[in-house]
């Protein structure tokens, strides 16, 4: 499978004396959905914020389908098909949705039109509340509007932070479901992710991060099979897929 995503020895911080990422690595190959894994402060939403170039790389290397990612400007990743879904504050509140929507197309205004109907086809929801601003909308709903967003751009990878924090169970599984529509549909995604036992579930591999460095990956199967997992995540003795 051709690789998507590829992280080698990445060292990033919030400032250069005091790294957070200390020599991550990971892959993402084409047509998957990988999930970042790891306790709280592991430092996964550094990861992800450094891949889409919000925190500094200060060593090592990423690059999207070939082409280096480290250094380049916002809308220089977005070209290269990179889509980054912040966990908060992903949607313009005063706008509505398919302002937000609009937004989301800046990089490739021609195809706009054909864009939006593809986000109204995957979110039907968005399409009957296209008027309203998206701060009025749910919690489920405003995550919609951001995924919405991020695919105007017709991105090769979708990164997102957290999709599920703060909605139902029963939201968070609508939007799990919708990322492996996502996923079906052709674009390769990168979660990081609390809720290890929904995400696993419709992920193909996962890492899992502890302390800015790698602790453990494989196979998502593998990994809700894991007694190491089920320690981390449920206490001693436990598994993910009980
Ligand atoms: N904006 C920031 N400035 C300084 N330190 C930060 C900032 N954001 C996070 N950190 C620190 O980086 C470490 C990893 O955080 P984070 O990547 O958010 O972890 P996770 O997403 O795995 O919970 C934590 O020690 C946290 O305190
Ligand atoms: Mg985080």
């Amino acid at each position: 499978m051709s690789v998507v995503l590829e992280v080698r020895d990445v060292v990033a911080g919030y400032s250069p004396t005091l790294p957070i990422l200390n020599g991550v690595s990971l892959t993402v190959s084409a047509g998957e959905i990988v999930t970042i894994l790891g306790p709280n402060g592991a430092g996964k939403s550094t990861l992800i914020k450094a891949i889409a170039g919000v925190v500094k790389i200060t060593s090592g290397q990423a690059s999207l389908l070939g082409e280096n990612l480290v250094g380049l400007p916002t809308h220089e990743m977005v070209r290269t098909g990179l889509a980054y879904v912040p966990q908060t504050e992903n949607v313009f509140a005063k706008l509505s949705v398919e302002e937000n929507l609009e937004i989301g197309a800046f990089t490739n205004r021609h195809a706009y039109v054909r864009q939006r109907d593809h986000v109204f086809g995957l979110f039907a929801d968005l399409a009957r509340l296209r008027r309203l601003p998206a701060g009025k909308l749910s919690g489920g709903q405003r995550q919609m509007v951001a995924v919405g967003r991020a695919l105007m751009a017709d991105p090769k990878l979708l990164m997102l932070d957290e999709p599920s924090a703060g909605l139902s169970p029963k939201l968070a599984e609508v939007v799990f479901s919708q990322l492996r529509k996502i996923c079906s549909a052709g674009i390769t995604i990168l979660i990081v992710e609390q809720n290890a036992r929904a995400a696993l579930r419709i992920s193909d591999r996962g890492y899992i991060l502890a302390e800015g460095q790698n602790r453990l990956d494989g196979d998502a199967g593998s990994l809700l099979d894991n007694p190491k997992v089920g320690e981390l995540y449920l206490g001693a003795g436990s598994r993910l897929n009980k």
